[in-house]
């Protein structure tokens, strides 16, 4: 087992020559150092959340909750709570419209798994520890029903318009498919992988990395299905 200094050097190495790194669960937690307790509770208010009323497709299948913090020194502050923006150019979907989502519960901002996210995150894209970032936290829920399929990205292969992205899977249940995607700005695929266990994550470089996932599926689509993820971006100030 790598020591975390090798580790977060490894992350640090990857995200500067390729624009990504994978962070397997087993890695991830690791690097967390969280308890199983936090993790449980904290994996639990995914069954919390509010639909995402938003769609342009019209969809119903994604769940969600949003918070805004700013960091400075590596010192996170929460933000009043306020609407998420996309441009059209990086949400040709969804962009040029001020979308409310409700609020992520403070339990979940304060349990100790978004603190240990936070300063992983700006271990990895801060290493001089300098920079001044305004933070967008995302839960996320994609369910597949019967007949239909869930979307996690329906607007395809795309940027989040931020300089940094951290993705982390909470849960997959009853699940198939679901493939995240990684490609250049020019669309030459880089590769395919599946987030699959709780805890897998990855992180990019917006500005060189696009990304996407594909449609899920039930495995019995006489049950519910989900996808819960984690996603975390950071901007510069
Ligand atoms: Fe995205």
């Amino acid at each position: 087992m790598m020591t975390e200094a090798a580790a977060r050097d490894t992350l640090r190495r990857a995200l500067a020559e390729i624009g990504f790194a994978r962070l397997p669960a087993a890695e991830c937690f690791a690097l967390l150092d969280v308890e199983a307790d936090d993790w449980r509770q904290f994996a639990d208010s995914w069954n919390n959340l509010g639909p995402d009323l938003y769609m342009a497709d019209g969809g119903r299948y994604r769940r969600r909750r949003h918070a805004t913090l700013f960091s400075e020194y590596g010192r996170i502050v929460r933000q009043s709570h306020q609407p998420h923006f996309q441009s059209r150019d990086y949400n040709p979907l969804n962009g040029d419209v001020q979308r409310w989502f409700d609020p992520v519960a403070s339990a979940t901002v304060e349990n100790p798994v978004m603190p240990a996210v936070f300063r992983l995150c700006l271990h990895a894209f801060d290493p001089s520890g300098a920079g001044r970032w305004h933070i967008e936290m995302h839960q996320f829920r994609i369910e597949a029903q019967e007949g239909s399929s869930g979307r996690p990205t329906p607007e395809g292969m795309h940027r989040d318009g931020v300089d940094h992205v951290f993705v982390m899977l909470i849960d997959r249940h009853n699940v198939r498919e679901g493939v995240t995607r990684i490609g250049t700005a020019d669309g030459t695929p880089l590769g395919e992988f599946t987030l699959a266990d709780p805890g897998d994550a990855m992180m990019v470089d917006d500005h060189r990395i696009f990304h996407g996932v594909t449609e899920i599926h039930a495995i019995d689509p006489r049950q519910p299905a989900w996808r819960d993820a984690l996603v975390v971006t950071f901007a510069t100030t």
